[in-house]
């Protein structure tokens, strides 16, 4: 376990966002619409993404060196915008390592605030959930759906091919098609009577069309960004202790552990404006 060793302020800073690449720009964007006062600071792990096909260590691993790296800088408040992340990670930094590191701290995740969502969308109560490899055999979301709803039937589906898509630009590529298709038809054999289909990785709402064409009408598709900002405004609400270490200047930082110059080509796509980055290191 790697504890920050240094004694951390508790004066209030921006809330960090983090994800393994490039996919949490797709959540930062709706928090940002809701909460535009905050500050933010966003780190993208590009450097060792994809997270999905890594092992529950190795992801723990990356993932605490993020949160430590985002504590460093003066984060009170993270959240993990990576399904896998939260899938392989956040149980044991909330438990283990938060009361070590500083625990008036807090990391939040984006599984739950998605689980919560779901009772009230879907009416065949059959849902499917489309993620990485890593969170489809977490069973994560499985647990906290019938955790809330024990009448709703979850199936997953792993997508291992939807990241690199995404990552790499291709994510509108007709060679994008074939991996669509296949994936949403996998999930539907599984189960017909699926009603409602979770984007449970935040890389995939940039196929978001694409997922649409192939998927038949009358099924839902849920991106997340919106349920986890809206999560995220109830949490700091009920929290004033924590809103109170949140600045608020409106101020969005970019940090990545890979080139400057790949990730603000990549960011701008995702934003759909121009952004300034620094590019650090972890570990
Ligand atoms: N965006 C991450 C998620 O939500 C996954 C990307 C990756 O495999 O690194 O799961």
């Amino acid at each position: 376990m790697t504890h920050v060793a240094a004694a951390l302020s508790q004066e209030a800073g921006p809330i960090g966002v983090f994800d393994s690449g490039y996919g949490g720009l797709t959540i930062l964007s709706r928090i940002q619409e809701t909460l535009p006062e905050y500050d933010f600071v966003y780190l993208g792990d590009n450097a060792r993404t994809p997270y999905g096909t890594r092992s529950f260590e190795v992801v723990y691993e990356f993932t605490l060196q993020a949160v430590n790296k985002l504590f460093e800088i003066g984060c009170q408040l993270i959240v993990l915008a990576c399904n896998t992340a939260s899938a392989k990670a956040l149980r044991n930094i909330q438990q283990k390592d938060l009361p070590y590191i500083d625990s008036r701290r807090r990391v939040l995740g984006v599984i739950r605030p998605t689980a919560e969502c779901i009772g009230n969308i879907t009416r065949s109560r059959h849902v499917g959930i489309l993620g990485t490899a890593g969170t489809i055999r977490s069973q994560s979301y499985v647990l906290e759906i019938q955790k809330l709803f024990p009448d709703i039937q979850v199936s997953g589906q792993a997508c291992p091919l939807w990241v690199p898509l995404v990552e790499n630009n291709e994510y509108d590529s007709p060679g994008a098609n074939y991996f669509v298709q296949q994936y949403i038809r996998n999930i539907l054999e599984k189960d017909p009577h699926i009603d409602t289909l979770v984007l449970g990785c935040t890389h995939y709402p940039l196929l978001l069309n694409k997922i649409r064409q192939y998927t038949p009408q009358g099924i839902s598709i849920i991106s997340q960004g919106e349920y986890v900002a809206k999560s995220l405004k109830d949490y700091l609400h009920r929290h004033p202790e924590m809103d109170a270490l949140c600045t608020r200047h409106g101020h969005c930082r970019f940090l990545t552990t890979e080139s400057e110059e790949k990730f603000k080509e990549s960011a701008s796509i995702f934003l759909n404006h121009p952004v300034q980055v620094e590019s650090i290191s972890l570990g």
